[in-house]
């Protein structure tokens, strides 16, 4: 039979029916592939799989990484577990696409809803080739060649000592990328600054590397290159990091809202 996409904005994003995550056909994994070159995100619901199902599906598209800070479960240390609740109220609201402090920050993520509450928690996903094409051209000319630092300091070293947060960066030292990378498969270029990750734009003045960063950012935030996802338990959304950025709404509390993500390595952006 094979998958179908339906797009779900003129933008990016499609929902995918005709995918069995427990059984992935090589055919099947061929054409998600491909869907999600030429979608960015996939919503595919209903999947009632195991956590080995998971981490297994997501080994179909690459080797997964291990997060060093996110360790929720140490049972699978491949799978990310975000879970919110009233007490401990996080959620990943700041635009970014994952890891991007890493030297070889991840090519995609596919992440599980586990606990969803009745309303809130919706994940909007933003074309970042898209909002780097309605730049300006001045702005485009002007961060082109430029180079951004990434590093994990000020979120996830938020929460370590500062010997840990010390002996963490060593082991993940600040990593440069360009402030546009181009899709290694596409050859799209696209936005990839964000505020929780990136110290600074390399070779412009502190001021000018905020409003650059403010610029880019404002850019990412405009609706007509977005897209929303509702969440149910079983749904899984696939997502191209090297595409789009993504936010997550912290409108739920005092409800519960649990997701887990396996994350594929991807490669030094260029
Ligand atoms: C993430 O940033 O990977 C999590 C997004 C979400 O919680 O919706």
């Amino acid at each position: 039979m094979g998958i179908e996409c339906q797009p779900v904005t003129g933008t990016l994003g499609a929902e995918v029916t005709g995918v069995d995550m427990a059984n992935p056909t090589d055919t099947m994994i061929d054409e998600l592939k491909k869907a999600w070159l030429d979608h960015k995100v996939l919503i595919v619901r209903d999947q009632h799989i195991t956590t080995e199902e998971h981490i297994a599906f997501g080994r179909r598209f690459g080797e997964l990484e291990v997060h060093p800070f996110a360790t929720g479960r140490k049972d699978h240390p491949e799978i990310v577990k975000i879970k919110s609740t009233a007490e401990n109220r996080y959620a990943a609201s700041n635009w970014h696409s994952d890891v991007t402090w890493r030297q070889e920050p991840s090519m995609g993520s596919i992440l599980r809803g586990v606990v969803i509450p009745p309303v809130g928690g919706d994940t909007t996903f933003a074309d970042a080739a898209a909002a780097y094409r309605r730049l300006p051209e001045a702005v485009r000319e002007e961060v082109d060649d430029l180079f951004a630092i990434h590093d994990f300091t000020n979120t996830f070293g938020r929460r370590l000592s500062p010997e840990d947060r010390a002996e963490k960066q060593k082991e993940f030292p600040p990593a440069r990328h360009p402030v546009i990378r181009t899709h290694p498969d596409t050859g799209e270029r696209s936005i990839y600054t964000n505020r929780a990750f990136v110290s600074h734009i390399e070779g412009v003045t502190a001021e000018r590397s905020d409003q650059l960063l403010d610029i880019l950012e404002r850019a990412i935030m405009t609706p007509s290159v977005q897209m929303r996802v509702r969440w149910d338990v079983d749904t899984f959304v696939f997502w191209d990091n090297r595409a789009v950025q993504h936010q997550a709404a912290n409108d739920f509390w005092p409800e519960t809202r649990h997701v887990e993500r396996v994350t594929v390595v991807g490669e030094k952006p260029f």
